[in-house]
C-alpha cells in the first residue's frame, strides 16, 4: 500500500474514504470542526444518525459522489479513555477496522484526515499508530495460496494523508513513515514465522536474511555446521544433529558511520525452524505452530534490516540460532553431555528443551566477539510461561533494572506488552547436574520459564546488561484480530525496532 501525503486542501483529495475513529457520544462536527467544513454534507447527511460512536460499529456516510470528499467512515472507539495504552489501542483498533471495512467494499484508497487526529492526544503518534495499524490490517497472507487466491479480499492500492495546509508538515511526514516501517518491520517478521518449515529451515533461512541484506549497509555472516563444529558451538550443534537440514548461525551487523566503535546493542534470537520435540517428541495437537519457533531469529532479522533501513544513529546487531530440533539416529538424547561454546559441559535431559541449547552458545558468541552495551534474547522457550502470563504479555527476564524498563517501555510504544518475572536465584540448584558442570532444565514443570532463564543467566558474565523475553504465549495468534489475523505474530519485531531506534 503505498503512502501519500496531500496538502492543499479537501478539494485535492482523491481516495475511496475517509477514516476517522470516534468516541461514543461525541459529537464529531464540534470536536472537529475542520471535518465540518471539509465535508460539510455530514452536517445534513441523514445517515450521521446512526453515528454513535459505539464499539465496534462502523458507518459509512455518504455525499454526493461528484463531491471531492464524499464518503466518510466513523469508526466507533467506546467510551472516551485517557490512559495512554488504551488510547492507542482504541486508535489502532479503529484504523486496522477501517482498514478492513474499505477492503471489503473493494475500495482502492482510503484517507486520513490529519486535522481529525488532534482529538485523540498527540496527533503525531496518533498518525504514526494509525498507519502502523492500517498496514497491518492490509495485508493477508496469500503466499500459499493459489487456486483460491482471487477469493481473498482485495488489498488497498495507497493510503493518503490530508493536511488542509499548503505544505506537508516535516514531522508528520516522519511520523507517518516511522508508522509505514514498523508495519512492513512486522509483516516481514510474520511472513518469515509463517513459512512452513520445508520451505524455511536454516540454510534457506539464512539465504534469506543475505538476499534482504543485500542493499542495505549491514555485515552478514553466515556460520555453516562445519565453521560452527570448528568453533566449539557444541551445544547448537548438538541440536541440529537429528535434523536433515544442517543448522546456521547468522550474524547481521549494522554500524552507521562514526559509531563504527561504539559498543552495540546485540538481539539474539532463538531460531528453530521447527521443533518436534526431537527424541522426547512433542504430542501432535498444535505440533504444527512448531513451524514458528524462530520468530525470535524472524524478530531480529526483521528488526536489524528496518534499523539499516532507516539508518539509525546506533550500533546494533542481530545473531539468530538456527537449527531444526528432529527425532532421528543422529539425534542427541536424554542423557548425552555436551561441551558449549562457552567451555561448560551441559547434561541433556529433555531434548524438547532445545532453544536455550542454541542460545546458550550465540549468547556465549556475543560475550566473546563484543563488548555489548546491552544483549536482549528473544526466544518461544517455555509453555512454562505461557501458562503463566496467557497470550496477550511476554515473560521477561533480566540482571539490570534499567534495561529491564527500557524493553518494557519499547513493548509499550509497540503495543507488545511483558511483565517482568524473577531470575529467583533459589532455583539456580534445580539445574545442579550429577555428571556435567550444569543440566539443561530443571526437573519439574513448576517454575520452568524461570529455570530456562536462569539457565541462559549462567552465560552471561556479571557486568553485561542482559534481557531475555520469552515470547512462548504470544507469538501465535490463535484468534483474528483486527491486527493480526490467525497465526504468527511477529511479536516482539517491532519491540526490537523501538529499542534500536531508542527514541519511544
Ligand atoms: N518451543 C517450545 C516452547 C513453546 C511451547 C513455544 C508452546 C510456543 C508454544 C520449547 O522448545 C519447549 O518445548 N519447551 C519445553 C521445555 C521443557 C521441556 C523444559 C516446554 O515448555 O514444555
Ligand atoms: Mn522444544
Ligand atoms: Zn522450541
Amino acid at each position: 500500500m503505498e503512502l501519500f501525503f496531500h496538502a492543499g486542501g479537501e478539494d485535492r483529495w482523491t481516495a475511496g474514504v475517509a477514516l476517522v475513529p470516534i468516541w461514543e457520544n461525541e459529537n464529531i462536527l464540534v470536536t472537529c470542526a475542520d471535518l465540518a467544513e471539509a465535508a460539510p454534507f455530514l452536517q445534513i447527511a441523514p445517515g450521521m444518525r446512526d453515528v454513535s460512536g459505539r464499539k465496534g460499529e462502523i458507518s459509512v456516510v455518504y455525499g454526493h459522489k461528484d463531491l471531492p470528499y464524499s464518503r466518510v467512515m466513523f469508526i466507533g472507539m467506546g467510551e472516551k479513555c485517557t490512559e495512554q495504552r488504551s488510547v492507542l489501542e482504541a486508535i489502532r483498533t479503529a484504523f486496522a477496522k477501517g482498514v478492513a471495512k474499505a477492503r471489503a467494499l473493494h475500495l482502492e484508497s482510503a484517507h486520513i484526515p490529519f486535522f481529525s487526529l488532534k482529538r485523540l492526544g498527540d496527533e503525531l503518534v496518533a498518525l504514526e499508530e494509525a498507519v502502523y495499524a492500517a498496514n497491518l490490517a492490509n495485508y493477508s497472507n496469500s503466499r500459499f495460496k493459489k487456486t483460491t487466491k482471487d477469493k481473498m479480499l482485495p488489498e488497498l492500492q495507497w493510503l493518503g494523508i490530508g493536511f488542509r495546509e499548503e505544505f506537508v508538515p516535516d514531522e508528520a511526514r516522519k511520523a507517518a513513515r516511522k508508522g509505514e516501517r514498523a508495519a512492513e518491520c512486522v509483516i516481514l517478521a510474520r511472513k518469515l514465522a509463517m513459512a512452513p518449515s520445508n520451505v524455511l529451515y536454516p540454510e534457506t533461512f539464512a539465504e534469506k536474511a543475505v538476499i534482504l541484506a543485500q542493499d542495505s549497509r549491514l555485515t552478514v555472516t553466515i556460520m555453516d555446521e562445519h565453521e560452527l563444529e570448528m568453533k566449539g558451538f557444541g551445544a547448537h550443534l548438538a541440536v541440529g544433529s537429528g535434523g536433515q537440514h544442517p543448522p546456521r548461525l547468522v550474524v547481521l551487523e549494522y554500524a552507521p558511520k562514526g559509531h563504527e566503535n561504539d559498543k552495540p546493542i546485540v538481539f539474539v534470537g532463538k531460531g528453530i525452524t521447527f521443533d518436534s520435540g526431537g527424541l522426547c517428541l512433542k504430542p501432535v495437537a498444535g505440533m504444527h505452530m512448531m513451524k514458528s519457533d524462530m520468530t525470535g531469529a524472524a524478530a531480529t532479522l526483521s528488526s536489524i534490516l528496518t534499523l539499516a533501513e532507516e539508518e539509525v544513529p546506533n550500533r546494533v546487531i542481530g545473531v539468530m540460532a538456527l537449527a531444526e530440533n528432529m527425532p532421528d539416529g543422529n539425534a542427541m538424547r536424554p542423557g548425552d553431555v555436551v561441551e558449549g561454546l562457552s567451555g561448560d559441559t551441559i547434561e541433556i535431559v529433555n531434548t524438547d528443551a532445545e532453544g536455550r541449547l542454541v542460545l546458550c552458545d550465540a549468547l556465549a558468541y556475543v560475550q566473546q566477539t563484543w563488548d555489548a552495551r546491552a544483549i536482549i534474547d528473544v526466544a518461544t522457550l517455555t509453555g512454562a510461561c505461557a501458562t503463566a502470563l496467557g497470550d496477550e504479555v511476554a515473560g521477561l527476564f533480566s540482571n539490570d533494572d534499567s534495561l529491564a524498563e527500557q524493553v518494557a517501555a519499547a513493548g509499550e510504544k509497540a503495543g507488545e506488552y511483558s511483565w517482568r518475572l524473577p531470575l529467583w536465584e533459589g532455583y539456580k540448584t534445580k539445574l545442579k547436574s550429577p555428571v556435567a558442570d550444569i543440566c539443561h532444565t530443571g526437573f519439574k514443570r513448576q517454575g520452568a520459564a524461570i529455570t530456562a532463564a536462569l539457565f541462559l543467566k549462567h552465560f552471561i558474565k556479571d557486568n553485561t546488561p542482559w534481557a531475555h523475553l520469552d515470547i512462548a504465549g504470544v507469538d501465535w495468534c490463535e484468534k483474528e484480530t483486527a491486527l493480526c489475523s490467525e497465526g504468527c505474530s511477529g511479536f516482539a519485531a517491532r519491540t526490537l525496532l523501538e529499542l534500536g531506534r531508542g527514541d519511544f
